[in-house]
């Protein structure tokens, strides 16, 4: 800090004199209005209205000034120093003004618009394949036929065949149903599509050519290729003069509809009580085509390198079945095929875990671009 400096003359005090102080005032005063945002005008003010501004260094000198000229001085300053921070105010209140309405504007919510409080779901994609599948079927003139999920043991079993103690009937495959106290009821969670067969013949006379999908249930621990609950596509045909060769030809049109022109089928020898012959059925698998059959240099995860993949069960129907629908057996002949519907979706579309089937998360069926 200098000495006090007694002989100080305020005339030569270049800050004070009243030319500058009028250019520091026009200085920020023209500064002011040319403030384009409140943040340029914090800048300005910390510039000429701030402790370190001109005029508050200005100000400052005034203490060292004799008496006369204190007060000279002090009006010239302060004098200045309040109209600089008027005409702040103003700019200060005009920008405040400029920013609300561009706010008002730039941030309105149309509180018209529609919206949806519910979020929409999607089909799930079992659904949507369980419909192509019958779609093709309904192309060659087949009609959709429906039976209940809580089914009676006799159209499940005894009218299919199945003898009292056939090892689909025990407790490992088959939910069955409790009667009051725990009585036997008679009913089972169907285990398959096919006591629709039984119904769908004591309902209408032959010829009948029906598909039934629908909802089964077996005993099974849910894993990556299992689920308790799943699906099949049942097909039957009743007529006169029907073959094995039809069958056939049906399996193959599905085939190439659902997977692809030109892909073969195949039938394997098997059994079930309620067609005689019996086969499982096999399509081409569509990736590799038999390609990667003894070729370990280019697997596919798709068949396994197996060449052939499996779709489901068929066979020509039993005249035991057909006698106990009530079909003449002299007249009518006819098969059955039963194919699986999570299968079909897994290999349509990759699907390759049970568990994305079940589970229900919307994503997963969102990503099939099946939404409503
Ligand atoms: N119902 C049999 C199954 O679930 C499939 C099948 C249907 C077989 C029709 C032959 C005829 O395995």
């Amino acid at each position: 800090m200098s000495a006090p400096n007694n002989s100080h003359d305020p005339v030569e005090a270049h800050a004070l004199n009243p030319d500058e102080v009028a250019r520091m005032r026009a200085e920020a005063m023209e500064a002011v209005a040319a403030a384009n945002s409140l943040d340029q005008l914090k800048e300005v003010r910390i510039a000429h209205a701030g402790d370190r501004s001109p005029l508050a260094l200005a100000n400052r000198e005034i203490g060292g000034l004799p008496p006369a000229a204190k007060a000279d001085a002090g009006k010239r300053v302060g004098g200045a120093r309040r109209e600089i921070s008027e005409a702040f105010k103003t700019r200060q209140a005009e920008l405040e003004e400029e920013r609300d309405a561009r706010v008002l504007v730039e941030e309105a919510v149309d509180v018209t618009l529609s919206f949806d409080p519910i979020p929409r779901g999607a089909r799930h994609p079992l659904t949507t394949v369980a419909e192509r599948m019958t779609d093709i079927f309904v192309g060659m003139g087949f009609e959709v036929a429906e039976g209940p999920e809580v089914e009676a043991e006799w159209y499940n079993f005894d009218a299919l065949n199945f003898l009292p103690d056939h090892p689909a009937r025990s407790m490992q495959d088959t939910f069955f149903v409790e009667g009051p106290g725990g009585a036997h009821s008679g009913l089972v969670l169907r285990t398959h599509t096919s006591p629709v067969q039984v119904r769908a013949l004591l309902d209408r006379d032959a010829p009948v050519y029906v598909v039934a999908p629908g909802k089964t249930f077996r005993t099974d621990e849910l894993d990556a290729t299992h689920s308790p609950v799943f699906h099949q596509l049942e097909g039957l045909v009743v007529d006169e003069g029907i073959t094995l060769a039809h069958l056939r030809g049906a399996i193959q049109v599905f085939v190439e509809r659902m997977f692809g022109e030109g892909l073969r089928t195949r039938m394997r020898p098997s059994y079930f009580p309620f067609t005689e012959p019996s086969a499982e059925v096999d399509m081409e698998c569509f990736v590799c085509r038999g390609a990667s059959v003894g070729d370990p240099d280019a697997p596919c995860r798709t068949c396994s390198s197996e060449g052939w993949i499996e779709i489901g069960g068929c066979g020509v129907m039993n005249p035991r079945v057909l006698t106990a629908a009530g079909v003449d057996t002299e007249r009518y002949s006819g098969w059955a095929f039963g194919l699986g519907i999570e299968r079909t979706l897994m290999f349509a579309h990759g699907v390759k875990d049970m568990h994305d089937m079940v589970e229900g998360d919307v994503r997963f069926t969102a990503a099939f671009g099946m939404e409503i």
